[in-house]
């Protein structure tokens, strides 16, 4: 951690209680934002995560907050920005992925995973849009998909979703420009929850097909949300970065 000499306003980061959220949540704390640990379910986790960084001498809360809810997106925002004084962070990152062929998928279905990785972004930007333009400086991240490329032979639904948030990505860009960057980034196979089974299952079959040879570390697309998320990066913005090693290239 950042050992608190280095005092930035606050950071959100939704689905953050385990996966690639914890590592984002994690590495922006170290850099001196004050985190919001969002979660829906796994209070325990979220809660670990927060111990573990205020313990480093880090600033986080935890939230419980569905992102398909707007009213509780709106109350994450709130918290985060009386707990730090201010936003210039948004990091899209609460996903849900089921194995679906079309023939069998729900309309229920459908509309949850629109509804969380969707609809989920606009309701946190929405909420916290006027936040960040009275910083007059902000960074919204989305993690997107390899499926937003690709599309899906067993998720149509999360592969459409993930595309309608590159759609999200490049309208808000052009909206929001210059104060506010607005990018993406679309990781291969990464080690977390979400894959566990599947890496089990067909993890060699898998990294054969993957140029790098192995999947991704959470931490290594946490440091890519970092750098979009710094002063740094404030010449790209409408962008996706694919983080996958190698195994889509555009
Ligand atoms: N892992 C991969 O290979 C991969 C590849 C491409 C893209 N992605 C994307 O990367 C992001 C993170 O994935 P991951 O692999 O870290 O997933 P994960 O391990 O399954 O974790 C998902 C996170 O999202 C939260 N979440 C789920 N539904 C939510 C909701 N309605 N409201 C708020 N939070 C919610 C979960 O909260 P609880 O813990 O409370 O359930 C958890 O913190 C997702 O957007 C995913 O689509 C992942």
């Amino acid at each position: 951690m950042n050992g608190g000499t280095n005092v930035l306003p606050g950071a959100i980061v939704t689905g953050s209680s385990r996966g690639i959220g914890a590592a984002i949540a994690r590495r922006l704390a170290s850099e001196g934002y004050g985190v919001s640990i969002n979660y829906v379910n796994d209070a325990a986790g979220a809660a670990s995560l927060a111990e573990e960084i205020t313990g480093s001498g880090g600033r986080a809360i935890v939230v419980r907050a569905d992102v398909s809810n707007y009213d509780e997106v709106a109350h994450l925002v709130e918290e985060t920005a009386k707990a730090f004084g201010g936003i210039r962070i948004v990091v899209n990152n609460a996903g849900f992925s089921q194995h679906r062929r079309i023939g069998e998928m729900t309309i229920d279905d459908w509309n949850r995973a629109i509804a969380i990785n969707l609809s989920g972004a606009f309701h946190t930007v929405k909420a916290a849009l006027p936040h960040l333009e009275r910083e007059e400086w902000g960074r919204i991240v989305n993690i997107c998909s390899l499926r937003a490329m690709t599309g899906s032979d067993h998720g149509a639904h999360y592969a459409a979703a993930k595309s309608g948030l590159i759609g999200l990505t490049k309208s808000l860009a052009r909206e929001l420009a210059p104060r506010i960057t607005v990018n993406a980034i679309s990781p291969g196979y990464t080690r977390t929850d979400m894959t566990a089974r599947t890496l089990a299952e067909k993890g060699e079959e898998i990294y054969a097909s993957i140029p790098a040879g192995r999947a991704a570390e959470p931490e290594e697309i946490a440091a890519l949300a970092a750098f979009l998320a710094s002063e740094e990066a404030g010449y790209i913005t409408g962008e996706t970065i694919n983080a996958n090693g190698g195994i889509y290239m555009r």
